[in-house]
């Protein structure tokens, strides 16, 4: 998707660009030189070692192999951007990018439970000093909360049924880790016949509980709802990013209110081609853009 948020986000020299979920960097670093001289980008996530990489990666990509000077690292979440340009004096952005979900160092890495191939405890918080690991509300919230949430967040069809057997499992020892979890939904699934070319059936159970653990829908409602309106110039450009329908059909809805949002394409941006071959992963990512209206 980079090369169509570039296009969309039509940085000029001098903007103030926000990259709302600045993971490992890679928008932020082609965003850049897009508004160089004199622009200023800040770099915004909530999980304190992917701010770490992005500073890292800002660094390599710079010939004087620090941070330049006109780039802000921030952990924060996005939905706080109006108190970051706040306190830094700074009236309204440009431009803002946010690139839900997570990326796939989190992803890979098993001190964070994020995958289910990964191992290690589930905690699945992208910002591990704020709240409690997903293990703790697994092991506490009754079967009919995580019904709710496996089917909400997840749109599981075997939400009860893996929320049942979370509940029989959680009877004989406490469920603490990812392969625990993996293993009980792989019995259940193959209990329901569950086709083996189809997407891994933990997919949707670690993906419910993942947006749990962080509120996400949360922020990105209250991002989209007043965040963004009041922190983009009149004119400025929103581009969200997202990875499945549930975030998709909220950023759809929410850029209809045409009080806030002057032009949006009802259609969203999909990945190129080339991009799905090479990465999988974009063949489920839409962006879709929002101007500012006067
Ligand atoms: C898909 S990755 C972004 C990848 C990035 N665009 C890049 O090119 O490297 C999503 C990032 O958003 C962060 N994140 C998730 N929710 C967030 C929130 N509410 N506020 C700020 N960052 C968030 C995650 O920690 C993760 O690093």
């Amino acid at each position: 998707m980079l090369r169509e948020t570039l296009r969309e986000l039509a940085l000029q020299p001098g903007l103030t660009v926000v990259d709302g979920t600045v993971g490992a960097a890679g928008h932020s670093v082609e965003i850049l030189p897009g508004i160089q001289p004199c622009g200023l980008l800040i770099g915004l996530d909530r999980d304190a070692e992917m701010l770490g990489r992005a500073s890292q990666r800002l660094q390599e990509a710079n010939s004087e192999k620090t941070l330049p000077s006109n780039v802000l690292l921030e952990q924060t979440s996005y939905a706080e951007l109006r108190s970051v340009l706040d306190a830094h004096s700074i009236e309204t952005a440009d431009r803002i990018l946010v690139d839900l979900g997570l990326s796939s160092d989190q992803l890979a890495d098993r001190n964070r439970g994020f995958g289910f191939q990964s191992g290690g405890i589930l905690d699945m918080r992208f910002d591990a000093s704020q709240g409690e690991p997903i293990h703790h509300w697994l092991n506490r919230a009754s079967i009919e909360e995580i019904t709710s949430v496996l089917k909400q967040f997840g749109e599981d069809p075997l939400s009860r049924l893996i929320a049942q057997s979370i509940g029989e499992q959680r009877r004989k020892e406490r469920i603490e880790t990812v392969s625990q979890l993996t293993q009980l939904i792989e019995k259940v699934a193959s209990g329901r016949g569950h086709k083996s070319g189809k997407s891994h059936p933990a997919t949707r159970t670690f993906q419910a509980l993942r947006i749990q653990a962080n509120a996400e829908l949360e922020h990105l409602q209250r991002f989209l709802s007043t965040t963004a309106p009041e922190s983009l110039a009149p004119g400025g450009r929103l581009a969200v990013i997202t990875f499945h329908s549930l975030e998709d059909r909220i950023v759809k809805k929410m850029l209809q209110d045409r009080t806030t949002w002057k032009s949006s394409s009802n259609k969203p941006i999909p990945a190129s081609s080339l991009e799905c071959k090479m990465n999988p992963r974009s063949r489920s990512a839409k962006l879709r853009i929002g101007i500012r209206a006067d």
